[in-house]
């Protein structure tokens, strides 16, 4: 190798390992399944609970499962981005403190993102292929909805 490439690569090298360093907080709540979980305010089906658990609570809820590479830098970085960001605008573990014009809201957007194939994210269903959503698990979860938009009629 020449003396140039040489010193470019050690100088990546060297940013690679300092931004290992930064290290924000990880989004992990180690207690049971809170009392404001959506499954303890409605009538959660195991079938449609075990989709948004395994599918949905990486990011819509305080406790993400971090995979090995989750700590790699920059990679760590987008990850924390993309959890903050789906926590803010759901998150399944505070549903019982939700109006019920917000639950309202939720129910129809959740349904609009899953018909849409917009959640989850394709860049998460790349790493993790199990999450991707069957049509059947679409479907149930749309008849899921429905019925608590039936049943939470005002
Ligand atoms: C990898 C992280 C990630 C996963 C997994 C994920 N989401 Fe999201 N979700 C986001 C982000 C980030 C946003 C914010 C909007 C955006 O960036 O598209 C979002 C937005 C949403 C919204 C819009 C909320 C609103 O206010 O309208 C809904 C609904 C939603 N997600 C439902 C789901 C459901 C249901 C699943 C599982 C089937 C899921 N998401 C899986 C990250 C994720």
């Amino acid at each position: 190798m020449n003396r140039h490439i040489k010193n470019i690569f050690l100088g990546f090298l060297l940013i690679f390992l300092l931004i290992q360093i930064i290290q924000p907080a990880r989004n992990i709540d180690y207690g049971k399944v809170p009392s404001t979980d959506i499954s303890k305010v409605y009538k959660v089906p195991e079938n449609v609970q075990s989709v948004l658990s395994q599918s949905c609570y990486d990011c819509h809820s305080n406790s993400t499962h971090y995979p090995f590479y989750s700590y790699i830098q920059p990679l760590r970085y987008y990850i924390e981005k993309h959890i903050k960001k789906g926590k803010e605008e759901l998150n399944f573990n505070e549903w019982g403190r939700y109006s019920h014009r917000k639950r309202i809201s939720k129910l129809e957007s959740i349904v609009h993102q899953i018909q849409q194939k917009k959640m989850p994210l394709t860049s998460y269903t790349d790493l993790h292929p199990e999450t991707k959503l069957s049509e059947k698990q679409v479907e149930e979860i749309v008849r899921w909805v429905e019925l608590m938009q039936t049943e939470n009629k005002e």
